[in-house]
């Protein structure tokens, strides 16, 4: 179990999860233990254990680390201090582990002082409803992604998905061979009814047990479902005994909604608390049936390769086995390095300000990126105003060249020369059918290109659809005379 897992503590009140065990796959049911821990058990103090294959921490040649960090207002305060994180050979500092501990062989729940800010920031951000939870440590969403999927499917089984979804989920089903069941989406992300009607009506023989879902700053419609949306959700998943994978590495960047404020464009003017972010589908649950997936990538940086896995223990349990198969644990100096960064430097209140300065930078790349849409595109795409996350998902109006099914790779190819590169639709497509000609998105991603290209990009954009679309309409005319 991992040691930050609440324990069933009466004066909390709180209920013990439902045991959902029927729902892993039959190869995760039972108590699983990695061969050499169940023969070896567990070392006591007393003991003089020469069992590892563990190097003696003398030989490690890195004896001191210093990274100097930004203040939490870095962005808005550019002269704020920077501050400087140690971690040193022998000693722990005040909550964080030593280096020789860090860089040391680990279990597969993560470093402790890692786990143990994670869980207390996952109480206070969504404050989880049934007693006997934790938080297991994880090499980012896409790991976490493929061994969640891994407890509840196997080869040949069928997982509820998003109809356009995050690539690097589709991969990881793919090679699990576990196929995708594409449910229908409208602005608010995955339609409860539509999600209900596909288990009511499956048809296939192992009904799926289990939906993936990405619920704020949905990759790639930029979707973020309401409260009501949350709820309507977690109903069906509790009516039909799902377990729901809620992926959701934008959960922080969410941003204030349209109307725009085109004078003041750093949306500070909306309350932002973390307590006023809609709240997560862990924080709806009574049952234990929400795994949720957080990771830095998108909040503190990508490959620092970590995140955090929130489930009741008996499922951390067996992500643990997993994580001690594959990569036993993210590398100790990443984690080390947060911790240290969390812990002893910025604690609750810097962190909630790091993330309340990453909304207000994505508020302005979103206002000034659609602001740019409005002046460059007009007619020539349709979109909903994003509130989380880092994409606008457009709808390409082709106008007449839209009955051609070549117009979207023609589209591509005119981007290319034009010069430009956006998504096109079909790798986040978890239906095997083309959608058609008319029924065409591009992903724009307005978080990486400095603000100066959103101009340029745009209005190459708009050149090459207007290629597409005069070609056709020529070709259309000729074919007429
Ligand atoms: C929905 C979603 N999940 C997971 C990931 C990958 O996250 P990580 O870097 O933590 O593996 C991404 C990144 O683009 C994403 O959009």
């Amino acid at each position: 179990m991992p040691p930050n897992a609440t324990s069933p503590d009466a004066s909390t009140a709180l209920p013990m999860p439902k045991d959902l065990s029927e729902l892993f796959v039959p190869s995760m049911r039972g108590h699983l233990k990695s061969a050499f821990k169940s023969v070896m058990g567990n070392p006591t103090l007393a003991m003089i254990n020469m069992a590892g294959g563990v190097p003696h921490p003398s030989t490690f040649p890195i004896t001191h680390l210093r990274a100097t960090v930004k203040s939490p207002s870095s962005h808005s305060a550019p002269h704020s201090r920077e501050s400087t994180l140690d971690l040193a050979k022998s000693c722990r500092s005040q909550s964080t582990e030593s280096l020789d501990e860090l860089l040391q062989y680990g279990d597969g729940c993560g470093i402790d002082s890692y786990c143990a800010f994670l869980r207390k920031y996952t109480q206070r951000v969504h404050r989880p409803r049934y007693a006997n939870w934790g938080v297991i440590a994880s090499c980012g969403n896409t790991d976490a992604i493929g061994k969640t999927v891994s407890l509840f499917c196997e080869p040949g089984d069928s997982i509820l998905v998003d109809r356009w979804t995050f690539p690097g989920a589709l991969s990881s089903l793919a090679s699990a061979k576990v196929l995708p069941a594409p449910v229908p989406m409208d602005d608010e992300g995955m339609i409860p009814e539509a999600l209900d009607s596909i288990c009511q009506t499956w048809s296939g023989s192992t009904p799926p047990r289990a939906i993936y879902l990405v619920p704020t700053g949905q990759n790639p419609t930029g979707t973020t479902m309401t409260l009501a949306r949350r709820k309507a959700i977690y109903l069906v998943a509790q009516k039909r005994n799902l377990a729901i994978i809620e992926d959701d590495p934008y959960y922080f960047l969410q941003l204030p909604s349209a109307p725009l404020p085109s004078h003041s464009l750093r949306g500070a003017e909306h309350s932002d608390q973390v307590q006023d972010l809609v709240p997560s589908l862990l924080s709806l649950d009574t049952d234990g049936r929400v795994i949720r997936l957080d990771s830095f990538s998108k909040i503190l940086a990508p490959n620092l390769r970590c995140g955090w896995i929130t489930a009741p223990t008996y499922i951390l349990d067996k992500i643990q086995i997993l994580n001690e198969s594959t990569i036993l644990q993210p590398s100790g100096l990443s984690q080390g390095l947060i911790s240290k960064l969390l812990n002893d430097a910025w604690g609750f209140d810097g962190w909630d300000a790091h993330l309340r300065e990453l909304r207000a930078v994505y508020t302005l790349r979103r206002n000034l990126f659609i602001q740019a849409v409005d002046r460059h595109l007009a007619g020539l795409v349709e979109y909903t105003v994003p509130t989380a996350g880092m994409f606008l998902w457009m709808k390409i109006n082709l106008g007449s060249a839209a009955a051609d099914p070549t117009a979207m790779p023609r589209l591509l190819g005119s981007m290319k020369k034009c010069g430009v590169m956006m998504a096109p639709d079909m790798p986040f497509s978890s239906s095997a059918m083309e959608p058609a000609a008319a029924d065409r998105y591009l992903r724009a991603a307005f978080a990486l290109v400095d603000i100066d290209m959103f101009e340029p990009a745009l209005k190459r954009l708009a050149q090459a659809i207007t290629s597409v679309r005069d070609a056709r309409s020529s070709a259309t005319h000729l074919n007429a005379n």
